[in-house]
């Protein structure tokens, strides 16, 4: 039987020397100044104990991938405004949000997360539930605060709305996580795993990279290569998640290892075995590269779409 002691020795998301995100460093630093002032304006007014655990949610040390392939999305298309930090903050709210409710006792039953106890272990179910609810409004918020900051007029943050929210809802991320507890147990085809890994991961990978170009004025056909960079990535970034379910230590990953097996769930080594997996995500992440030919600037996204398929966490 698996701990339900957490060890709270998780990864350390800033990876001191030898950083592979180096390139987007900069962009990290912005991210993490506007995360810290939006909590700092949006929770410290409110006596709530649900701000306790949305901090704790939020502020555990993630990887940050999906507001710096925004961030790095709108820099490819020359964006150059500080305020797409702002923006990216919606990202990793929703994000932030889909962990919490990934990890509850009736989804994925896990009681480690970025290296410490889930916020349900550590505020109670109910606490978890509320917590990952108020986290979609106030994504919703960051992105309309982040409007006159880009200089955005009212139809492109209207845009950005629906990007994120469809991405996020029962036709995106929502539907995916459905989809993976209905496939819990069974076989699934290759065709039901692309579905299930498309919409609770790379749906939402895709409406950063689109977000990051709705915000720097990208045109229809440059928006159709965002969003196809970002569903390819979010297929690998998703098939190198399940192979270091397979590989790695909890102390690796900040989260406990073999839990997909122990869940039957849909995955990608179930279906193929690992080495035939690393060469898939390794294929959809080079599908996803050769979308940036199109761009002036792609240094920043090819640097995390290579971490991605190198990551150890
Ligand atoms: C974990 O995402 C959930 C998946 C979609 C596989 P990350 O691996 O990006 O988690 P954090 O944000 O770094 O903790
Ligand atoms: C989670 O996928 C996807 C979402 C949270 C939408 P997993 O269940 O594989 O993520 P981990 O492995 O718990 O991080
Ligand atoms: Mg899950
Ligand atoms: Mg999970
Ligand atoms: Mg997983």
């Amino acid at each position: 039987m698996r701990p339900r002691q957490a060890r709270p020795n998780g990864p350390d998301a800033s990876h001191a020397g030898g950083d592979p995100l180096a390139g987007v460093s900069a962009l990290r630093s912005d991210f993490v100044q506007a995360l810290e002032s939006f909590l700092h304006e949006e929770l410290d007014h409110l006596e709530s104990e649900v701000s306790e655990s949305v901090r704790y949610a939020v502020l555990s040390p993630g990887k940050r991938i999906r507001p710096l392939l925004l961030m790095a999305s709108y820099r490819a298309l020359g964006g150059e405004r500080a305020g797409i930090a702002d923006l990216a903050l919606s990202v990793e709210l929703v994000h932030a949000y889909s962990l919490v409710h990934d990890d509850l006792p009736c989804m994925d039953d896990d009681v480690l997360r970025r290296g410490h106890p889930t916020v349900h272990v550590k505020f109670g179910v109910p606490m978890a539930v509320l917590a990952g609810a108020s986290l979609m409004p106030l994504a919703v918020r960051a992105i309309v605060r982040s409007g006159p900051r880009l200089g955005l007029e009212r139809a492109a943050v209207d845009r950005l709305v629906g990007t994120l929210t469809a991405a996020s809802g029962a036709s995106g991320m929502v539907g995916g996580q459905l989809l993976d507890l209905r496939a819990e147990g069974r076989s699934v085809t290759r065709e039901e795993l692309e579905a299930i890994h498309s919409g609770k991961t790379g749906r939402l990978i895709a409406a950063c990279t689109v977000m990051g170009g709705i915000a720097a004025g990208a045109s229809g056909d440059e928006l159709e290569a965002l969003r196809r960079f970002g569903l390819d990535l979010g297929l690998a970034f998703q098939a190198v998640d399940d192979i270091l379910d397979l590989r790695g230590t909890a102390g690796e990953l900040g989260k406990e290892s073999g839990r997909d097996r122990a869940l039957g769930k849909a995955t990608y080594p179930a279906l193929f075995g690992l080495e035939e997996t690393e060469r898939i995500s390794r294929a959809f992440a080079e599908a996803a590269i050769a979308e940036l030919d199109f761009f002036d600037r792609p240094e920043g996204l090819r640097a995390i779409a290579s971490y991605v398929i190198e990551r150890t966490h």
